[in-house]
């Protein structure tokens, strides 16, 4: 017997992408994002703007979505919505939307934790991207987050460390903006790292213990190192750019790897998959690379469509959970500091 096809219907809102997706089974039929230029000029995303910008965005994109699939609104099995963590005035327009097409529809909604989503994007079936195999380590880096997680199952994940301060997005945006660059400066930062040396500044690393993160001491000590420097020489910064980025990606690659390095050695695991934003970054694709060759690690690297935030991984978990019959009551509520 042929088994009935599944179609999820995908929404995630939780930080300033408003994005919806189609998925027939663990496959994108769409993927839909918006995102919104307005907090390039605060330098960082302004909560307010972004809930609004999400209520002007949130038909339109679901419209597109809808109609890229080519399927209609009587159509689709579920509907999945990113309940957290994330700003909380964005995750509620999603979930206020989830949650009223769902009940016109008759059908199940289904609430999605956003990290869930970063780590079980990897299950998005794509032609040439092997799925990861239980249990693998997940490695999420973006402008909100950091986490080392360990994932037994779908359902049955660890975190083994995170963030104590900001995100190493933030390491990056930060540091860009103490070095003029605009908003986000992440992949500026990442694309002058490759024209310049790599080692010609030094900065520390933190010292956290055991699998955690921070970024906070980094940024500021960037911040002094470069006040110093441009006292000195006030062309400073154009002079020597390249390199000022080169070290910042050596430093930050650096902390990353070392942190994987002993994730490995604690868990045994050396499957490795990433997800989030800055896993778009060209050093830390190398150093995973090299991993591979150098002490036979596996990588997992997707597509960037589905590492940044999107909302194709908000439907895949929905997808996952339809299969458990793993529905939300209607009364379920945004969870700004969800947990994993
Ligand atoms: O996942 P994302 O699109 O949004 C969230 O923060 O959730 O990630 C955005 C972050 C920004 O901090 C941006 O600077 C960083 O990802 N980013 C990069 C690169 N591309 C984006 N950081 C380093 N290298 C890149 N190539
Ligand atoms: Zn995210």
């Amino acid at each position: 017997m042929k088994k009935e096809n599944i179609y999820i219907l995908g929404i995630e809102s939780s930080c300033d992408d408003t994005s919806a997706a189609v998925l027939c089974n663990d496959k994108v039929l769409s993927n839909v994002v918006a995102g919104q230029d307005i907090h390039a000029e605060y330098g960082g995303v302004v909560p307010e703007l972004a809930s609004r910008a999400h209520q002007q965005n949130i038909v339109p994109v679901v419209d597109q979505a809808l109609k890229k699939a080519g399927i209609t609104k009587g159509q689709l099995s579920a509907v999945a919505f990113t309940r957290g963590p994330g700003l909380m005035g964005s995750l509620l327009v999603g979930t206020s939307f989830a949650k009223s097409l769902a009940y016109g529809l008759n059908i199940p909604l289904i609430d999605v934790n956003h990290m869930q989503g970063h780590i079980l994007a990897h299950f998005i079936a794509e032609e040439n991207y092997a799925k990861p195999q239980f249990p693998f380590l997940a490695i999420t880096i973006s402008g909100g987050h950091t986490q080392i997680v360990k994932v037994s199952n779908y359902f049955d994940m660890e975190v083994l460390g995170e963030t104590i301060d900001d995100a190493i997005g933030e390491a990056y945006d930060k540091s860009g903006k103490v070095l003029g660059l605009g908003y986000p400066a992440g992949p500026e930062i990442d694309r002058r790292a490759q024209l310049g040396n790599p080692k010609a500044y030094k900065f520390t690393k933190p010292k956290v213990k055991g699998l955690n993160f921070s970024f906070s001491g980094l940024k500021t000590s960037i911040l002094y190192f470069v006040q110093r420097e441009v006292k000195a020489n006030p062309n400073f910064i154009e002079e020597n750019l390249n390199d000022i980025c080169a070290s910042i990606q050596y430093t930050v690659i650096g902390i990353v790897m070392d942190k994987l390095k002993l994730a490995v050695k604690q868990t045994g695991i050396s499957r490795i998959a990433i997800g989030g934003g800055v896993s778009a970054n060209s050093g830390i694709r190398n150093a995973l690379q090299e991993a591979k060759q150098k002490f036979g690690w596996t990588p997992y690297l997707p597509k960037l469509e589905y590492t940044t935030d999107n909302a194709a991984m908000i439907a895949i978990v929905g997808y996952l959970k339809y299969l458990e019959n793993d529905f939300s009551d209607f009364d379920v509520m945004a969870t700004s500091r969800l947990k994993i």
